[in-house]
């Protein structure tokens, strides 16, 4: 039964709710239907999984979140629930505000996303000072890690009670923290500074803090994005492809931490990868994408034991093992298509070995085929039947 426990879908609030959201991007060539109707709820404190091959919609669909499409891309319609609020109805200013606060995404390439001209230390320090309520707050948390320390260094009991005084003494500004005085913010944003690089497992963190980004390897920019992203302490961190350009030895590197993110750091996290191999077992569950549908939804477990849809369970033959390497077009033949003329109902229908007259004729819907075990497919449909190959 223990089994049955682990394999529960989370419970609790969810956090993020996508209900039929609908995004396309206006080119010379036409309107690229990017997302077409994608349904997705995640849950407080779980990690979950979206994959599917590139050009899926993976990447539009986390810049839909933190709203930030590019000028041709529009929402056509649906709803993004965050925290109970629609982000679709928010000012930019509002969703700007968020991203800074709230919601954290992490990218392929840190270049982008860290400025070339500050060192590690100023970018990490202005992430502290941005949110003023917070760097008081982490003033005050540092205040008392040093007392803490000190109380259990302490001389004699004498020292030690009037060192416990101060400590209530603070522990009663935590409502309403003062800010730190100017003199001392610097150094307090500095050791917090090198605290968040420590939780990356950034061993000599007083260096890398002096330090350019050009100055750092890939994977140590890697880990200096993500203390950067957790540093603001996010409801939400997405990461896109962040492990993809690494080479091997180092993605595994990253995965570990990540791993050891999930166990210390209590939000809930949305990995995205085109690598199934990648998501196995950090996540709780995944959703796979299919050409702007979300056509299997699932607990890990159940994904990779029992795939339901045709495109993931071609997806899974093609996670390359140790004696053999098959490659993604051996799988599933054919290629992601065209989304200014998607295919007809389902998208997936000319790839699939199992499609027939239906699959052409009307859309499959996510349905919940097992507990918890959602697909977007019509050999599960109530009433659907394949024909049986003559
Ligand atoms: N700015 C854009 N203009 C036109 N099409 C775009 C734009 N951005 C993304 N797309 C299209 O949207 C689809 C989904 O892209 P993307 O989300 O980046 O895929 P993934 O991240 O899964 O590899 C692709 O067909 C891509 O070509
Ligand atoms: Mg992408």
């Amino acid at each position: 039964m223990v089994g049955e426990q682990e394999m529960a879908p989370p419970k609790g609030e969810p956090i993020l709710e996508l209900k039929d959201v609908r995004v396309s991007f206006h080119t010379y060539a036409g309107e690229v239907r990017a997302l077409n109707g994608i349904n997705l709820t995640l849950y407080k404190g779980e990690v979950i999984g979206l994959v599917g091959e590139s050009g899926c919609g993976k990447s539009v669909t986390a810049a839909t979140i933190v709203g930030l499409l590019p000028e041709n891309g529009e929402v056509k319609s649906g709803q993004i629930i965050f925290e109970g609020v629609d982000l679709l109805k928010k000012s930019k200013k509002e969703i700007r505000n968020l991203r800074s606060t709230k919601i954290a995404m992490v990218f392929q390439d840190p270049m982008t996303f860290l400025n070339p001209v500050l060192t590690i230390g100023e970018q990490l320090r202005e992430v502290f000072t941005i949110d003023k309520k917070r760097l008081a707050q982490a003033a005050l948390d540092y205040d008392l890690r040093r007392l803490k320390e000190e109380e259990r260094d302490a001389r004699d009991e004498a020292q030690s009670a009037k060192i416990r005084a101060r400590i209530a003494e603070l522990e009663g500004l935590r409502g309403n923290p003062p800010l730190p005085k100017r003199r001392r913010r610097r150094h307090v944003l500095d050791s917090l500074a090198a605290e968040a690089l420590k939780k990356m497992r950034i061993p000599d963190a007083e260096r890398i803090i002096t330090e350019f980004p050009h100055e750092l390897s890939g994977g140590m920019r890697q880990r200096v994005m993500i203390a950067m992203a957790i540093a603001r302490d996010p409801d939400l961190l997405i990461a896109d492809e962040i492990t993809t350009a690494l080479d091997v030895t180092i993605q595994a590197q990253i995965l570990e931490l990540l791993k050891i993110l999930r166990e210390e750091f209590n939000s809930t996290i949305m990995i995205i990868t085109h690598d199934l191999g990648v998501v196995a077992d950090l996540c709780d569950r995944v959703a796979v994408m299919y050409a702007g549908d979300v056509v299997e939804f699932s607990d890990a477990r159940g994904l990779y034991q029992k795939p339901l849809h045709p495109y993931t369970q071609g997806l899974l033959r093609a996670v390359p093992r140790l004696t053999e390497r098959p490659t993604m077009l051996e799988s599933i033949p054919g290629s992601v298509p065209d989304l200014i003329y998607p295919p007809p109902a389902c998208r997936f229908n000319p790839r699939c070995p199992y499609a027939w007259d239906l699959c052409r004729q009307k859309k499959p819907e996510l349905l919940e085929v097992e507990k918890g075990h959602y697909t977007a497919c019509h050999l599960y449909t109530e009433g659907s039947k394949r024909p049986s190959p003559s």
